[in-house]
């Protein structure tokens, strides 16, 4: 009897894999980081053949690091960064060149023809999405039009598109020699290609974009025993293991914060922010710049959907401070330099380095300090990136109100920067709401082994994952009331700097 559960993150910075046992407690990880290239201004870009090897190679050292074998798993989940577009070559599984990453801002002009040729409604009803650089239609577009040979070869079936999960998925299952390509719902609603009603790829937004049918995954549950196959016999595990569950990273980390009621919510702290709002069954169209997603499907039973407020940039503005201005060593360092002043003292960062996402959706925006005086350090630099993340997150979070009619009684969060008490604190006293972290920070990949296990029987049911849920640290709003508004008002003022600065 197998006693663990494994995840795959293939996320935007790394890759990891993880081990979790029946209480959902983490028992071993290996994450390894892939190189960013940044060829231009606005295009960012990863190597698929990096990320398969070290999925690979996670996935090897964080088992033997366990001293655990492939019997010991009873199913693998993937989660993975979303939108992030690969072309690959069935026939020897090389890619047709580097991802096109999420945040790639290079589709700026595909993305506002499609608004100016009055698509952009029927793509908004059917995909729940607004036309932008962020979603993966325009990325598939953009190499059919602009790697040689391409659009023939995907004509003739020897080009297929994935996100990094389909991707993962097609390697870990058998590659060139009988690969799955597949992908599941919550993946297939970031592409602008799918009918959120249908669940399947839609024919006329296909004809819009001028994508081969034939080049796309089939689409299935984010959670089930049989469609995603198992493990090849040979690496990385020396013999089969069912994978079983296939989620999107924001998606999983709802499923990982047992966000299974409408109305509950959560919000992760990674390269950019994502605050996804489960509101049941049905999908609900924002009229706040919120967009409208699939949260997960499990087995047969119907999707359920949420409002997401995507936010392009905050761990990666710490990772700004670290890479490009040398302000910091490691990105934690960012809550010391912060604590060296008290406050960032009239100083707004706006982080708009891909245009400006959820709320604005403005591709136009590029980033912008502003309000600075002689007298300001590196400190308060910090501690507006600090403040960045969480003026982004209040945007979408008074967005997400207005468009569901729920108040947000406390805040759940889960990633990376949430071990940043500072921030954690900062993001209490400009919500004005209680922020709480969980025991299991990694909600991610532990909502992928989730779902995984759910499709095996390794876990009963949703109400047994709720009972491993427990808070590990809440921060209360300390800020006055006053101090709240006028904060927010300049954050506001601040935004509207960094508007129409591109054409
Ligand atoms: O939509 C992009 C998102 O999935 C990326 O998440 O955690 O890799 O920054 P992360």
């Amino acid at each position: 009897m197998a006693d663990f559960v494994g995840a795959v993150d293939q996320g935007t910075t790394s890759s990891r894999f993880m081990i979790f046992d029946h209480s959902g407690n983490e028992v071993a990880k290996h994450q390894l980081e892939h190189t960013q290239y940044l060829p231009k201004p606005g295009w960012v870009e990863h190597d698929p053949t990096e990320i398969w090897e070290r999925t690979n190679v996670a996935i090897q050292t964080a088992v033997r690091s366990a001293g655990l074998q492939a019997s010991d798993l009873a199913a693998i989940g993937i989660t993975n960064q979303r939108e992030t577009t690969v072309v690959w070559d069935p026939r020897n599984g090389r890619p047709y060149g580097n991802a096109i990453v999420w945040q790639d801002t290079r589709t700026d002009s595909i993305a506002k023809a499609l608004e100016r040729d009055g698509h952009g409604d029927l793509i908004r009803r059917r995909a729940g999405l607004p036309p932008a650089t962020y979603f993966s239609g325009g990325k598939i577009k953009w190499m059919l039009e602009n790697i040689d040979g391409l659009r023939e070869a995907a004509e003739q079936g020897h080009a297929i598109f994935g996100t990094t999960d389909s991707w993962v998925l097609w390697n870990l299952t058998g590659g060139p020699k009988g690969g799955i390509h597949a992908t599941d719902v919550t993946n297939a609603s970031r592409t602008m290609l799918m009918d959120l009603e249908t669940l399947d790829w839609d024919d006329e937004l296909l004809g819009i974009f001028g994508i081969p049918r034939a080049m796309l995954p089939k689409i299935n549950s984010s959670s089930d025993a049989e469609a995603y196959g198992s493990t090849r016999a040979s690496r990385p595990l020396g013999s089969p293991v069912p994978i079983a569950g296939v989620l999107g990273d924001q998606q999983a980390a709802t499923v990982g914060q047992v966000c299974f009621a409408p109305g509950e919510a959560k919000n992760t702290y990674g390269t950019g922010n994502f605050l996804l709002l489960n509101t049941g069954t049905e999908a609900v169209r924002s009229e706040n710049g919120l967009i409208t997603t699939v949260a997960y499907k499990f087995g047969d039973a119907p999707a359920v959907y949420a409002l997401e407020g995507s936010i392009a940039v905050t761990g990666s503005a710490v990772q700004w401070l670290r890479d490009q201005l040398h302000i910091i060593k490691a990105a934690p360092e960012s809550e010391r330099l912060a604590k060296t002043v008290e406050g960032s003292d009239g100083i707004y960062f706006v982080p708009a380095f891909s245009g400006l996402f959820a709320p604005y959706w403005r591709s136009d925006a590029r980033g912008a300090i502003v309000g600075l005086a002689r007298y300001h350090t590196d400190g308060h630099l910090a501690r507006a990136t600090l403040e960045s993340m969480c003026y982004q997150s209040r945007d979408v979070v008074e967005a997400m109100e207005q468009d569901s009619g729920v108040h947000l009684d406390v805040l759940k969060v889960d990633g990376g920067v949430t071990a940043n008490e500072l921030a954690m604190q900062t993001q209490a006293d400009i919500l004005g709401v209680p922020v709480s972290r969980p025991v299991v920070a990694e909600t991610t990949a532990l909502g992928a082994a989730y779902a995984a296990g759910l499709a095996t029987g390794f876990w009963r049911d949703t109400d047994e994952l709720r009972e491993h849920w427990n808070e590990s640290k809440r921060w209360d709003p300390q800020w006055s009331e006053e101090q709240r508004a006028s904060g927010y008002a300049g954050w506001k003022k601040a935004v509207e700097r960094t508007l129409d600065w591109v054409d």
